[in-house]
């Protein structure tokens, strides 16, 4: 059956006025999008969409079905797209839906693999069959209205493509339009499909506490890939983040397909190669213990799911999350701030805070060039270890006998913001709070409550205990002049009930619990909007696009030895800006390994990030201070180019080889800065060369010592193409050695 060229279709008798909502006034013609590098061309019942270097294109079948059309390169604008024909097929072993690309599938028909949407009506109905309704372009956004063939359940699909990058942002509206309530049992953002091919490999994160961010990578063969957490929150084991490339693409060339979830609950991220040699890649809430109940009248909206395509290898496929991060995610996008040179007091006095002893590492962080003090765990309520005073948000008196003011003061008068931690959505059972709300926390009745790290999970989910979160950090941060929270996390859920509602409601609590995490974030970052927030999770254990959206930065990982946060930070910056990506120079021997390394070395690794300090600066020598000056004063002058530049991983410390090095390169082209470091040295050979990338081949660039010493006889100037395709020649020769090389166009 031809789909009419208008928004009228064969549901239109049957939904009658509900429809002509639906039906936007754009039909067949052309939609010019708001932006004029991103384009959505409605071709009767083609949608296509073209940005940056991408097209991506979806049609309606003669079933009404909605299906994949084409993910790549950019497509030349006449080129032909033709309208999706449903594939024939349906046998006893496989339903004829099986075959269907459906950009969103509902579970019914004989659906084998990953369903997009599953539900269950109280009349014991569990089967869902979704089919095109209408359609309405806005700006960059497409949106595909779907309905059941028979029941009144609405599925808006928003398409929105970011016209710098070429990136995807999926997301699926689910309204329940029947008149009793029904329960959503699985609910993805929606399926990528990528073309048929044998040639693909998976590349994805995994992790635990310490080592967040390994680097996996496995062919995608028949069967089942699933990335998840089922803990309530983002989790360590994986990151939500994914890329497929093509057998032969590497760092620097080859097409790769990649994609990250916004989402800081249980999320599922399933790659499956199915019967018919599709690859499907379906991400949103993590089905498992999933049952949303959703009220007649009611809509319930996934995660919004981002993917791209490139044909510029691995490193093209993060520098383009990253650009869109940068200038779409963060809550200062499109021009993010650039993070401050910050001091954290965690590693030198644990939870061992005073006024005294703050103040004097105060004062030494401000002498190396500190702009941003932050006092770590221990300042609040009967906190002297973390077995107590988790959720009692009030200055510990013996600690700070006169409040936080004169800390605050003197912090201020020393030329520095002032910051503080908390983990507001935990609590000690040892604490005022527990004693006086028993039930606030996650638990099912009767059962025992799991402590991790000895606390408890607050039941965000319920407006009382919300309204308690969101009333003890506007009080904080309202009484006292902070600039700079550090939210933590520091525990997976357990027993994730919800008593005091009926049982078919307790498992809103996966989705409700972050929906009003976020909305804390978002009223205190409105009625506060000079305070910025880092999201650290027992390390990096909350980070994803969702998060992102409300903070300004992430902590990767509580490990900080120099040596192994080279390795963690190259997993992360898979995914991530090293524009949010703190990294703290701490002592040494490290607490993580025990591994001396000089305070340079240290200083060249956290400086790949977002630079802070860590250590026991009332310890350091006067030679550490002075070491200290001179390279927070450097890292100022590079940060804009780290923090906000294009990351070019020029050899991996994953790669097996005693080296590693990244260079960051400003978009203008204009500055670059290249940090490379040695492991240790075997068997006499020199430091390879190394090349640069990303430069202007034409321009001119001065090249400038940070830390280091260069080859007798390189130049001082040269061209981009010289740097690219000469090189420079770094000498280091020993243990854990580093160079910071800065080149400046003329
Ligand atoms: C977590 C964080 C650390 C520190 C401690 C404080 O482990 O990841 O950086 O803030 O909590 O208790």
């Amino acid at each position: 059956m031809k789909f009419p060229r208008t928004c009228a279709h064969r549901y239109m008798a049957i939904l009658g006025a509900m429809m002509l909502v639906a039906c936007g006034a754009m039909v067949d013609a052309r939609a010019a999008a708001s932006d004029s590098a991103a384009h959505i061309d409605v071709s009767g019942h083609v949608f296509r969409l073209d940005a940056a270097k991408v097209t991506y294109a979806l049609g309606v079948n003669e079933k009404g079905q909605l299906q994949s059309i084409y993910w790549g390169p950019r497509l030349a604008p006449g080129d032909p797209l033709p309208a999706p024909v449903a594939p024939p097929g349906g046998d006893s072993i496989n339903g004829a839906v099986d075959a269907v690309p459906q950009e969103y599938a509902g579970w019914g028909e004989g659906l084998y693999y990953e369903p997009d949407l599953k539900v269950t009506f109280p009349d014991g109905n569990r089967d869902l069959a979704l089919r095109y309704l209408s359609h309405s372009v806005h700006g960059n956004m497409l949106s595909v209205v779907l309905k059941d063939i028979e029941r009144p359940i609405v599925v808006t699909l928003q398409y929105e493509i970011d016209p710098g990058t070429g990136i995807l942002r999926r997301s699926a509206v689910i309204e329940n339009r029947t008149v009793t309530p029904v329960i959503v049992e699985q609910a993805s953002a929606g399926t990528w499909f990528l073309p048929r091919s044998h040639d693909y490999t998976l590349r994805f994160l995994a992790g635990r506490w310490a080592a967040e961010n390994s680097i996996y990578e496995r062919p995608v063969q028949p069967g089942k890939t699933v990335l998840e957490s089922r803990r309530g929150s983002t989790g360590m084991q994986n990151a939500p983040w994914f890329a497929i490339r093509r057998n032969d693409a590497s760092e620097t060339h080859g097409q790769v397909w990649f994609g990250a979830l916004a989402w800081s609950g249980s999320w599922q991220i399933a790659i499956e190669q199915d019967q018919t040699e599709q690859i499907r890649v379906t991400g949103g809430f993590n089905p498992f213990d999933f049952g949303y109940k959703l009220a007649p009248g009611a809509s319930l909206q996934t995660p919004s799911f981002y993917a791209g395509v490139t044909t510029g290898g691995m490193g093209e496929a993060s520098r383009l999350l990253h650009r869109l991060e940068l200038t779409r995610i963060l809550p200062q996008a499109p021009h993010s701030r650039a993070r401050p040179v910050l001091y954290n007091s965690w590693e030198a006095t644990g939870f061992d805070v005073n006024e005294a002893g703050q103040t004097a590492l105060a004062e030494k962080a401000a002498s190396i060039g500190v702009e941003r003090f932050v006092m770590d765990d221990g300042w609040f309520g009967a906190r002297n270890s973390d077995k107590a005073g988790l959720g009692d948000w009030t200055v510990n008196p013996q600690k700070f006998p006169h409040g936080l003011k004169p800390l605050i003061d003197r912090v201020h008068a020393l030329g520095m913001d002032f910051g503080i931690w908390v983990e507001p959505e935990m609590v000690n059972p040892d604490s005022d709070l527990y004693r006086a709300h028993p039930d606030w926390v996650l638990n099912m009745t009767g059962r025992p409550r799991t402590l991790g790290r000895n606390q408890m999970v607050l039941n965000l989910a319920r407006p009382d205990v919300r309204a308690y979160v969101f009333g003890a950090l506007d009080k904080l941060l309202s009484e006292n002049q902070i600039a700079f929270l550090k939210w933590d996390y520091n525990r997976s859920w357990s027993e994730p009930g919800w008593p005091q509602v009926s049982p078919d409601q307790q498992k809103n609590v996966y989705v409700d619990f972050v929906s009003n995490v976020y909305g804390i974030l978002e009223e205190l970052r409105r009625k506060h909007p000079n305070v910025e927030i880092e999201s650290c999770s027992s390390g990096g254990g909350r980070v994803d696009l969702g998060i992102m959206h409300l903070t300004d930065e992430v902590w990767p990982s509580d490990n900080t030895d120099a040596f192994d946060r080279l390795r963690i930070q190259d997993g992360f910056t898979q995914a991530y800006t090293p524009g949010v990506m703190m990294a703290w120079v701490t002592d040494s021997p490290s607490s993580m390994d025990g591994r001396s390394m000089s305070l340079e070395y240290r200083f060249l690794s956290a400086m790949q990030g977002s630079l802070g300090i860590g250590a026991n600066l009332t310890k350091w020598t006067t030679q550490d201070v002075t070491t200290a000056q001179r390279l927070i004063a450097d890292y100022k002058v590079v940060r804009e180019t780290v923090q906000h530049g294009d990351l070019y991983r020029l050899v991996s410390p994953d790669s097996g080889s005693e080296h590693s090095a990244t260079e960051n390169v400003s978009p203008d082209k204009a500055h670059a800065v290249l940090f490379a470091f040695l492991h240790s040295s075997t068997e006499g050979y020199l430091y390879p060369t190394v090349r640069l990338q990303g430069l202007d081949a034409d321009a001119r660039y001065r090249v400038r010592v940070l830390q280091g010493t260069l080859a007798e006889r390189t130049p001082t100037v040269a061209s981009g193409a010289y740097w690219m395709n000469v090189g420079i020649d770094v000498v280091m020769r020993g243990d854990f050695q580093g160079a910071a090389i800065a080149f400046d166009r003329e």
